[in-house]
């Protein structure tokens, strides 16, 4: 029977063995008064730089001040009404329990339709596609299952936040090649130098955020070149890939001769359809590639948004007039705000793709693009993110800043009409 205190202390079984004499420190208790030895912090090392984001900081500095928030990209309507329609069909008609693993039949063949529709690609619905939780947990999943400790990702800044949350999850290393304002085009010789004996995944992004970037197949095709020459795997986030204006191509890595084999290609029903809170994402590759993303998955979420992976589906079934109507609309957005920007003062990169703008406030006399968002709300009602926050190197993108256009036409004339404030700045 266990007698006082000696309840709260487990019994030793090394006290009995002769390893005990190894693994026991020291025979003397701590006494009740001796000095508390620091508590290890809670959160893991590998962790700690991703404490806050900036898009959380701006926002609510956004929400503090009513200014209009440009800084995160959401989309300030619903998506199509056929759509939200299916969900709410989905959620009454029973569909509210775990779905397949993999993701529901449906959304699995209507994502291989789309591949064949718009790009021509052969997806086999069962084995090489798996929907996720966003294009976050596919792109999260896909690094923690192919990287070892010590694996190197090549990727491209100013950098989507969660790569490099992903990157470091995994204990692997991030190695940068930086796209550099105005055009942002891949330097060839920064290109190969990122790849070495571990390049193990490079991660691309096009179009890409936050620089509106979309990647020539030129450019696509050396970065191919590269990861054939490693044996590396390309994992490719194009969520943004019906986002794309002037005569700009969106070329799916997946496309280029010699690479459908070694790709995973991930996007996002929140970019296309306006329902970012949706969380409805997926994957797309070679089986055994899939299956490893699958594997790690049925960890992080096992499942999830039942009922929202039907009217994904009916949503990659629309007809060609909403894909164009998408582009076309965005487009105009992006024409106003480049306009009102340029009014303003700032100096502006064009986007060929995405929803931002990237803008160099150093003609208004802002080096520091951090400085411009912190006193953007109370100079101009408007708030944005600085680029620098997306590079490893701040210095690269200093003076620059991200505007969000995914907005109603009478926000962006307001948001306009405010930022005309800064030009009496200059
Ligand atoms: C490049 C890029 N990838 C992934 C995501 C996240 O997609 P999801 O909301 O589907 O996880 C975003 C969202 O802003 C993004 O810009």
């Amino acid at each position: 029977m266990l007698q006082g205190s000696d309840h709260l202390k487990p019994p030793n079984p090394l006290k009995s063995s002769p390893l005990g004499k190894i693994y026991q420190k020291s025979t003397v208790e701590p006494q009740y008064g001796d000095p508390v030895p620091p508590r290890r912090p809670a959160l893991v090392e590998r962790m700690r730089p991703f404490t806050s984001t900036i898009f959380a900081e701006i926002t609510a500095l956004a929400t503090r001040t009513g200014a209009i928030n440009l800084g995160q990209g959401f989309p300030d309507t619903d998506g199509p009404a056929v759509i939200l329609d299916a969900a709410s069909r989905a959620i009454h008609g029973g569909q509210n329990q775990y779905p397949p693993g993999p993701g529901v039949p449906v959304l699995r063949a209507a994502i291989a339709r789309h591949q064949q529709r718009f790009y021509g690609l052969d997806v086999d619905p069962d084995s090489e596609v798996l929907v996720t939780a966003g294009a976050t947990e596919a792109i999260a999943a896909t690094i923690l299952a192919l990287c070892e400790p010590g694996d190197e990702v090549v990727t491209f800044d100013p950098v989507y936040d969660s790569y490099a949350a992903s990157i470091a999850l995994a204990g692997a290393v991030k190695r940068t090649v930086t796209l550099r304002w105005p055009d942002f085009a891949v330097d060839e010789a920064e290109l190969r130098a990122a790849f070495g004996p571990r390049t193990r995944v490079v991660l691309v992004n096009t179009p890409h955020n936050p620089t509106g970037k979309v990647f020539t197949r030129a450019e696509l095709e050396a970065i191919g070149a590269l990861a054939r020459e490693h044996d590396a795997i390309v994992v490719t986030d194009e969520v943004y890939e019906h986002q794309v204006y002037d005569d700009a191509v969106h070329v799916p890595v997946a496309t280029l001769p010699g690479l459908g084999d070694r790709t995973v290609t991930v996007s996002s029903a929140g970019k296309t359809f306006s329902v970012t809170g949706w969380k409805v994402g997926w994957l797309h590759g070679p089986a055994e590639l899939v299956a490893a993303a699958r594997a790690v998955k049925q960890f992080l979420t096992f499942v999830s948004a039942g009922p929202l992976q039907p009217a994904v589906a009916t949503g990659l079934d629309l007809g060609d007039d909403f894909y164009a109507s998408l582009a076309a609309a965005l487009q105009g957005k992006r024409d106003l705000l480049i306009e009102g920007l340029t009014a303003a003062g700032f100096a502006v990169s064009v986007p060929r793709g995405t929803y931002f703008v990237v803008a160099d406030a150093a003609p208004l006399g802002f080096a520091d693009g951090v400085e411009l968002c912190q006193r953007l709300p109370e100079l101009a009602g408007v708030a944005a993110v600085p680029v620098s926050v997306f590079h490893d190197d701040p210095k690269a993108a200093a003076s620059l800043v991200r505007f969000a256009f995914c907005k109603r036409d009478e926000v962006l004339y307001d948001a306009v009409e405010r930022l005309g404030r800064l030009a009496s700045l200059v």
